[in-house]
């Protein structure tokens, strides 16, 4: 089955969202396969954004990053990388449909509430970043 990588930022943290948030994948029927609070330390938090090393914004997205917990996470279900990412909505919180978890609760680009994988490959190569391989679960037998 289907998995992917969300994180509630540390803005979702400290505005107390993670319920919310886990609320609403649930809702919707997919199943949370591995959980955590934490810190990211730097040297991750540069991999996970590796992609952008060159963007302006790169130091100011690694220091946010890491300025408190994030609440990382792997959801399993059908579509559920494609699925997750419109019910975030659009990365820029002006641009997110109201019903979207940055629609309803986004205030700037860089506090955007919950990251979310955007391909198969990533969604592999973040999972694979922050959770060991037996420290997420799996709901269907054929896994
Ligand atoms: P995310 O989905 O976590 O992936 C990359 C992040 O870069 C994105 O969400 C935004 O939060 C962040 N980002 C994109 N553009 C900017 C910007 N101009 N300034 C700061 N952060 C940005």
């Amino acid at each position: 089955m289907e998995k992917t990588f969300l994180m509630v930022k540390p803005d979702g943290v400290q505005r107390n969202l993670v319920g919310e948030i886990v609320s609403r994948f649930e809702n919707k029927g997919f199943k949370l396969a591995g959980a955590k609070l934490m810190i990211i330390p730097a040297e991750l938090a540069e991999k996970h954004y590796g992609e952008h090393k060159d963007k302006p914004f790169f130091g100011e997205l690694v220091d946010f990053i890491t300025s408190g917990p994030v609440f990382a996470m792997v959801w399993e279900g059908e579509n559920v990388i494609a699925t997750a990412r419109q019910m975030m909505g659009s990365t820029k919180p002006q641009d997110a449909l109201p019903g979207t978890i940055r629609g309803d609760f986004g205030v700037t680009v860089g506090k955007n509430v919950i990251h979310g994988s955007d391909s198969p490959e990533s969604a592999e190569r973040e999972i694979g970043l922050f959770f060991e391989e037996d420290k997420v679960l799996s709901y269907d037998k054929n896994d």
